[in-house]
């Protein structure tokens, strides 16, 4: 089970933070890039892709801030078609209202999306690339190529979390209960009908991991039977990478979902993290309080 202490799992880890400058050109100027990789012992992509931890347990990565001063970027994901990251930002002060913006991770260009009332949750098809935007009053669907969002359904309604696979899935606000629309149609999600949920996704195996108030949860999709794999974590999103393999994204950093253990297990260590995305290349996107952070994947080991 789970470590409750999330000091002891810190303990665990071994985290070398590495100062270095690496100068790289782009767009014709030379820009100096702060190489404060961090090395992280081998978990991530240890599965999946070998010639990343080559003769080593650890990979590099350089630390690249994407944007600073944004109020809590949260419930990131990005668009592999066009590297687009999706997500939602607060824009009052000492308040709760957001708004869903896009920053393309190649360019670094950064839009509001307008049209959607308190844009907050966002998922994308990555088969179609669709993206979907859930706002305060209802689903719309958001065309990229005219910047425009079209109210597709649950007009009127406060959207919590939405996940695109094969369907969408989508909670309320605020009783959290999971449904999915199909053809137009939406029905309670079954799986789920016992339950609110906060955050869910679905892994390559075909493994929904959610969130309640109870804990974080894994249960095979068609069944009913869930396994706990943290106990009120301060859970602030989840996410899957180019793989499908499931992350989650906490308060004090990073987790790899381990499955043989039914456990979580720290990858990166993040102060006050909100959002959690993997972008074209499958390197790290993720958010704390006030920016957007890269973390680059050194595919040779020197900085
Ligand atoms: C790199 O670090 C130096 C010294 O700390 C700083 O002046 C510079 O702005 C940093 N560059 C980037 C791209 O963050
Ligand atoms: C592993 O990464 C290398 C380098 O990016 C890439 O060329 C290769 O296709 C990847 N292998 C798999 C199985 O994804
Ligand atoms: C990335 O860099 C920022 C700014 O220096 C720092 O606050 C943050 O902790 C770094 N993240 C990681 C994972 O090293
Ligand atoms: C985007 O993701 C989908 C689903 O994982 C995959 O089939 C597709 O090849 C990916 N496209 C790119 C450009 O990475
Ligand atoms: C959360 O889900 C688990 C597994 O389905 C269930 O046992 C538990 O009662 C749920 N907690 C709440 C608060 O609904």
């Amino acid at each position: 089970m789970i470590s409750r202490n999330a000091g002891q799992t810190r303990l665990k880890m071994k985290f070398i933070i590495i100062l270095c400058g690496l100068v790289s050109i782009q767009a014709g100027v030379i820009k100096e890039d702060n190489c404060s990789g961090v090395i992280i012992e081998g978990v991530y992509y240890e599965k999946e892709n070998e010639t990343l931890r080559e003769g080593n347990d650890r990979l590099y990565y350089a630390n690249e801030t994407l944007r600073e001063d944004i109020d809590r970027p949260y419930l990131l994901v990005v668009d592999n078609s066009t590297n687009n990251l999706y997500f939602s930002y607060n824009i009052k002060e000492n308040d709760d209202e957001f708004k869903s913006a896009r920053l393309n991770l190649n360019t670094k260009e950064f839009n509001n999306i307008e049209g959607v009332t308190n844009g907050f949750a966002q998922t994308v098809d990555q088969a179609t690339h669709e993206i979907y935007i859930g706002g305060s009053d209802g689903i719309y669907k958001y065309d990229y190529g005219q910047n425009k969002a079209e109210l597709i359904g649950e007009r009127g309604s406060n959207i919590w979390t939405l996940y695109f696979k094969d369907v969408l899935y989508y909670s309320l606000f605020p009783h959290q209960f999971l449904y999915v629309m199909e053809d137009g149609q939406s029905k309670r999600f079954v799986d789920l009908e016992d339950t609110k949920v906060d955050h869910f996704i679905i892994d390559n195996e075909d493994d929904i991991f959610f969130s309640n108030y109870t804990g974080l949860f894994s249960q095979k999709k068609g069944t009913k039977n869930a396994v706990l794999y943290a106990e009120s974590p301060v859970l602030r999103s989840l996410a899957t990478d180019k793989f499908g393999n499931a992350y989650a994204c906490l308060q004090d950093g990073i987790y790899a979902v381990e499955k043989t253990t039914t456990s979580l297990k720290k990858v990166v260590e993040v102060n006050d993290a909100f959002g959690l995305a993997f972008d074209n290349d499958n390197n790290i996107v993720y958010s704390d309080a006030s920016r957007i952070i890269r973390l680059k994947i050194y595919k040779d080991k020197t900085c």
